[in-house]
């Protein structure tokens, strides 16, 4: 093996750094296929819950198998009071992702298996996360809006639940089942930053908290996760604009970022997006908020229009790009939707974690210690003479 590899690639766009089992983009075609079964399939037939324990143990659970991984997550949703009683002292203008970002190496103190080393004790640190993920983001929700905190409730699913603890009443079931849907478009995506910043945490031995503690970090910026916020400020900006093509282009020529447009690794729209369209569309009808979905799709086609006269015909919608309309006919503030995006990618950066920990889909575990080339300030290898304060000018 060279010590070094001749080809310098800032954002490691196209390196192959690891196997994975996980997940699987064909980014041309435009598919995302989870332990081998394609997104859309699971969003019709499955539900969050069967997806996180695909996720994370590399099958579909049998009955029992999906009742037991529900119950465990489900007896997990109660957060700490001392957590509580942590999040009543922040500042009420604290964004939501730096309270969850804050939270999770918190959390860890509270869980048994912290110090358990087996793949069992950590698929049950992510049934945790993934309850406690969502709980933390609601009483947040609640406490910086000077309410208190709501007690889980054991009938509701997942993402009911979680409708529950952030607003304080009956979920609509139409928008419990379409949350859910999001949550298993959202649930993994390979070495996408946030999942990358997961794994190269944990190959230093770090516990799983500490690894999701940095996802959640990665996931926040705008180029990320970050994305499905700024989209909504986008859209809001534009509700009373009549030259959407001519702000789309002045935006572009200007060489500035259409929010939710563009991937590293999908050349044609993100088949979440398609879906989540769809979603927008249908849900937007249903709850009277049909302009949502109409704008974004305004804004999808002239974008798309001037990226095509540019010649970047591989520019187009993301998943935030109409994740960003669902959640706001929802009723999600906008500071919630990356939050959002966390619930669900937990189970992804979670069963990351478990391969990589357990070199599940390679020889063995390997810490990721890459190069940089050395550009800065250099007098040879006898180093610099060291100058006393007293003799700088
Ligand atoms: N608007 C305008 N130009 C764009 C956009 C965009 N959204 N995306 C890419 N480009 C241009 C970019 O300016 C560059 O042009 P040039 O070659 O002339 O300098 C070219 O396309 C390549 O961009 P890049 O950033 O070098 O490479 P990339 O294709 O790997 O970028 C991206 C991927 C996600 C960083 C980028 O598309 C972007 O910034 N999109 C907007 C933010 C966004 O929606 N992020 C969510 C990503 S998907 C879900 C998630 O991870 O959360």
């Amino acid at each position: 093996m060279p010590d070094t590899v001749a080809v310098k690639n800032i954002g490691l766009r196209g390196v192959i750094v690891a196997d994975t089992a996980v997940s699987f983009i064909d980014g041309q075609k435009g598919i995302l296929i989870y332990r081998g079964y394609r997104i859309e399939e699971l969003a019709e037939s499955s539900s969050f819950m069967e997806t996180a324990y695909l996720l994370l143990n590399g099958r579909l659970p049998t009955k029992q198998e999906l009742n037991e991984f529900e119950l465990m997550v489900k007896q997990a949703r109660d957060i700490p009071d001392w957590l509580i009683h942590a999040l009543k002292k922040l500042p009420k203008k604290a964004d939501p992702m730096d309270v969850l970002q804050g939270s999770v190496p918190l959390l860890a103190m509270d869980d048994p298996d912290l110090h358990e080393q087996s793949r069992e004790a950590n698929v049950r640190m992510a049934a945790r996360l993934i309850a406690r993920v969502p709980a933390v983001t609601a009483a947040w929700h609640r406490i910086r809006q000077d309410k208190e905190p709501l007690p889980p409730d054991d009938k509701l699913s997942h993402a009911a639940n979680f409708l529950w603890q952030v607003n304080g009443n009956k979920p609509d079931e139409e928008m419990a089942h379409d949350l859910d849907t999001c949550l298993i478009l959202h649930a993994d995506h390979t070495f996408n930053a946030s999942t990358f910043a997961c794994r190269e945490v944990c190959s230093t031995r770090a516990h799983m908290y500490a690894a999701v503690a940095a996802g959640i970090g990665a996931l926040a910026g705008s180029l990320h996760g970050g994305a499905n916020s700024r989209v909504m400020k986008m859209l809001l900006s534009l509700e009373n604009e009549k030259d959407i093509a001519g702000w789309v282009k002045d935006r572009v020529d200007r060489g500035d970022r259409i929010m939710g447009f563009g991937h590293a690794v999908y050349k044609t729209m993100d088949p979440r997006a398609k879906y989540l369209k769809k979603m927008a569309e249908r849900l937007g009808k249903s709850k009277g908020m049909e302009k949502w979905a109409n704008l974004s799709r305004e804004v999808e086609e002239t974008a798309a229009s001037e990226f095509d006269k540019r010649g970047k015909h591989e520019i187009r919608p993301n998943v935030d790009f109409f994740s960003a309309p669902v959640y706001h006919i929802m009723g999600f503030p906008r500071d919630l939707f990356t939050p959002i995006f966390a619930i669900s990618r937990i189970a992804g950066w979670c069963s990351h974690v478990i391969e990589e920990k357990f070199a599940e889909a390679q020889e063995k575990p390997a810490l990721y210690r890459p190069q940089a080339e050395y550009v800065g300030h250099y007098c040879g290898l006898i180093g610099c003479d060291y100058e006393p304060m007293t003799a700088r000018a």
